[in-house]
């Protein structure tokens, strides 16, 4: 029998989540057809045709869709990237297949728009404005008060997320953030520009939950404890199952349920992340894709079995999920940072790693040779590597992610010129 092909739009930046995107579309027995901005080597073999399109231009790369209609068997489009989700949405209302509504793709794209959709149910939201300049700043601090945090409305990789502990910090983040938020600094600004939402400062364990959602039926396939740096709150850990208590995980799922419908997200996977403090479950935001940092690609197959990749597929073409896990271990990742801007000469101590079982897998985030440069200067290039753990039990488990903080170290030479 032909194969039919489903339509990817753009890859995951991260080679390996990208591959295995891939490679679950070819185990449900799918072609893929790529539409985006380039075609990566690792993924040529595995891509049947490719259209080069600039996908940030919404009527070309839609024309683009049609004409891809025209000449394959599309079964459906898969939303893997956050910066696609809208494009994903209208190909997929145009093309007759599973997706979600506009008004959902845009709550989901914009972190105002969709607390604005969430007013309903104002107790796990932290107080917010939209601001756009240094003068809306000050008046929204005065309502919200101190600390604080602000960051862009349509960015995500924790690119400019500031916070605001005096009043000082107002005017040094407004100007960092009008350098950070143009599409010359990074192209997830070409869409909502120097738009900003300023929140209060939330308290308590950071987690994030990595659900579905299919036909309108919401589904939690795991809640993660995530660990941030400070102050630029970049990830440096997940860890799951988490080790909230379980009425805590219980409340954790059901209001996430209550979010997603409520933003009438459907037809995608959603990564939610929120704190849990002194006040409860708070919200922090939700993305109507898969999760980042290896966190559904690689940890949650290694702590329950369940191909959440796979299950991707399955909701864009219309395929009943597969929701049962087959284990029950515990998974993790703890990011490798550089500790100076500089170049990047690679890692100390790996083989200490790449020899102990209890390491699963290990990734390189750039290249041997990548100058690095630090937050505020850059948000991408600090975590230069990461290292994945499993073990039976949480102690277990967390005493292999601190022992990666003693075994590896990032290797960066600064430049003799500015050292002078
Ligand atoms: N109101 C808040 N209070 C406390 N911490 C916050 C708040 N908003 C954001 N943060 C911190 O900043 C991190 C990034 O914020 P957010 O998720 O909104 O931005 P993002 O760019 O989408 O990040 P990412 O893509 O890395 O998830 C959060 O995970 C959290 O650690
Ligand atoms: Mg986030």
């Amino acid at each position: 029998m032909e194969k039919r092909q489903v339509l990817f739009v753009n890859l995951r930046r991260i080679e390996r989540e990208g591959l295995e995107s891939l490679l679950a579309a070819r185990r449900l027995g799918y072609e893929v057809v790529l539409l985006g901005r380039s075609l990566p080597p690792f993924a040529a073999p595995l891509v049947t045709a490719f259209y080069q399109v600039d996908t940030y231009d919404r009527a070309t790369a839609l024309a683009a869709a049609r004409d891809v209609a025209g000449r394959y068997d599309i079964a459906g489009v898969p939303s893997f990237t956050e910066v696609d989700v809208q494009l994903v949405a209208a190909i997929a209302a145009e093309l007759g297949l599973p997706g979600m509504t506009t008004d959902a793709a845009l709550k989901a794209r914009n972190k105002y728009h969709m607390k604005q959709g969430l007013q309903d149910m104002r107790d796990v939201l932290p107080t917010y404005h939209r601001v756009r300049n240094l003068t809306e700043l000050r008046t929204a601090v005065r309502d919200i008060g101190l600390p604080a945090v602000i960051k862009p409305t349509g960015a995500s990789g924790s690119k400019g997320i500031f916070e605001l502990r005096d009043e000082d910090d107002l005017e040094a983040a407004v100007e960092q953030l009008e350098k950070i938020a143009r599409p010359q600094f990074d192209a997830v600004f070409q869409q909502f520009g120097a738009e900003f939402i300023v929140e209060e400062y939330l308290e308590g364990e950071e987690l994030s939950v990595e659900g579905l959602i299919a036909g309108g039926e919401p589904h939690v396939v795991m809640v993660t404890d995530k660990l941030t740096s400070a102050p630029y709150h970049l990830e440096l850990q997940h860890v799951m199952p988490s080790a909230l208590p379980s009425d805590v995980l219980a409340e954790v799922q059901a209001t996430t349920v209550q979010i997603v419908s409520a933003l009438g997200f459907d037809n995608c996977a959603f990564h939610l992340e929120a704190k849990w403090g002194p006040r409860g479950m708070k919200f922090i935001e939700v993305a109507a894709r898969p999760a980042g940092d290896y966190i559904v690609s690689h940890l949650v197959p290694l702590s329950c079995g369940i191909d959440y990749f796979a299950n991707v597929v399955r909701i864009a073409v219309g395929a009943p999920l597969e929701l049962e896990p087959d284990r029950d271990l515990h998974a993790g990742l703890r990011f490798v940072l550089a500790d100076r801007s500089g170049r990047f000469e690679g890692l100390g101590g790996i083989e200490d790693v790449c020899a102990d079982p209890g390491y699963p897998y290990f990734f390189l985030e750039h290249p041997v040779g990548t100058e690095v440069t630090l937050p505020p200067a850059s948000f991408g290039l600090q975590r230069v590597a990461a290292v994945c753990a499993r073990h039976v039990n949480r102690a277990g488990l967390d005493a292999l992610l601190s022992d990666v903080d003693c075994l590896v170290s990032a290797r960066v030479t600064v430049a003799e010129t500015a050292l002078a």
